[in-house]
């Protein structure tokens, strides 16, 4: 039996483990990462548990008592200022909220023999109530113009395409 739930302290390595296997992605950075990237990269992990404006969905195969599927997501504001150049300001301030508010998608992921069952889906759905509960009316998310099966996932349940 599949069953979602937030995500807990129990989840910590899986989630380390499933973003460090950048799945999906073309262009990946093969370099090993240092001690101190790694530890960096656990400390951001571990904010998807810790912080009020993150947060971690998991499906779990209470077969196995595993962990098969997991969405990781942010609320951030479009107006704060970045230290890097972000996609949200090239995209139309009218589709922000006023106060910029809007939910980020930073990982989803499926294990291989779990897809096609609409877990990703749900997991969608799923953070469309987060959205909600936040008072957030936008999602974002992106990915690669040649995953075109993931934006035909995002067109099915109503996102909207921009290219950049
Ligand atoms: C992308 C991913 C999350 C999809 O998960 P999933 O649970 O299989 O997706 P769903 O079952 O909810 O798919 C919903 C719809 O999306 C489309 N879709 C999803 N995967 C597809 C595929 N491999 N080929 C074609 N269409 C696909 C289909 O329209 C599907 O509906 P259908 O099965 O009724 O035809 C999963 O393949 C995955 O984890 N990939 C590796 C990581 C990744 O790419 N993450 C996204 C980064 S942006």
């Amino acid at each position: 039996m599949l069953n979602m739930r937030n995500a807990n302290m129990s989840d910590y390595k899986f989630l380390v483990h499933i973003d460090l296997k950048n799945d999906g992605y073309t262009v990946t950075n093969q370099a090993e990462m240092t001690e101190r990237e790694n530890e960096e990269h656990n400390k951001k992990i571990q904010r998807y548990l810790t912080d009020p404006d993150k947060g971690a969905f998991i499906i779990e195969d209470s077969v196995y008592n595993k962990p098969i599927a997991m969405l990781m997501y942010s609320v951030a504001n479009r107006d704060s200022m970045y230290p890097w150049k972000t996609i949200f300001n090239e995209i139309d301030r009218k589709l922000f909220q006023s106060d910029g508010r809007f939910i980020q998608i930073f990982q989803l992921w499926v294990h291989p023999n779990y897809r096609r069952r609409g877990l990703a889906t749900k997991l969608k759905l799923k953070l469309e109530e987060e959205a909600l509960y936040h008072h957030v009316d936008l999602i974002y998310t992106h990915t690669e113009l040649t995953n075109s099966h993931v934006i035909e996932l995002n067109i099915k349940i109503g996102y909207v395409a921009h290219q950049s």
